[in-house]
């Protein structure tokens, strides 16, 4: 089930999200833009933002591409932002299969299976 969407939720404002070519933060960055927000999608890889553009030119996306774990990248998402930044949707990562996780032997509170 989705949520009805609001033209005009995000009227106004502006967002940043970082990993919009694809998944959690392209879905993030359609559905802010199509409820009023000026976004700012950020990713490593340009052709995905490209692709996005292409797919919904209407909504105004601003694009920078390059590694957000770069200061150079992420200076340039600030100024691309402008003066005021009311959402940050930092969904930029690697999607494995969480197979590191299921390895660990450490356990919530510091304990160790051993
Ligand atoms: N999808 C899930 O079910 C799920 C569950 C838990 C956590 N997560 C985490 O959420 C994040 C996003 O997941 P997803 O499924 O949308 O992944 P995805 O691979 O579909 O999208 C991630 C996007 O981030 C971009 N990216 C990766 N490193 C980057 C960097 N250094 N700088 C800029 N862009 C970068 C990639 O190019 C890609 O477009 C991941 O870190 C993932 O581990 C996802």
């Amino acid at each position: 089930m989705s949520a009805a969407l609001s033209a005009d939720r995000f009227a106004g404002k502006t967002a940043i999200v970082t990993g919009a070519g694809s998944g959690i933060g392209r879905a993030s960055a359609i559905r802010l833009a199509q409820e009023g927000a000026t976004v700012v999608a950020a990713d490593v890889v340009a052709d995905r933002l490209s692709e996005l553009v292409a797919e919904f030119p209407d909504l105004g996306f601003i694009t920078v591409a390059g590694d957000v774990s770069s200061e150079e990248t992420t200076r340039r998402i600030v100024e691309s932002a402008g003066p005021r930044i009311d959402v940050l949707a930092n969904m930029a990562g690697i999607m494995d299969d969480f197979s590191l996780a299921a390895r660990s032997t450490t356990r919530p509170g510091g304990g160790c299976s051993g």
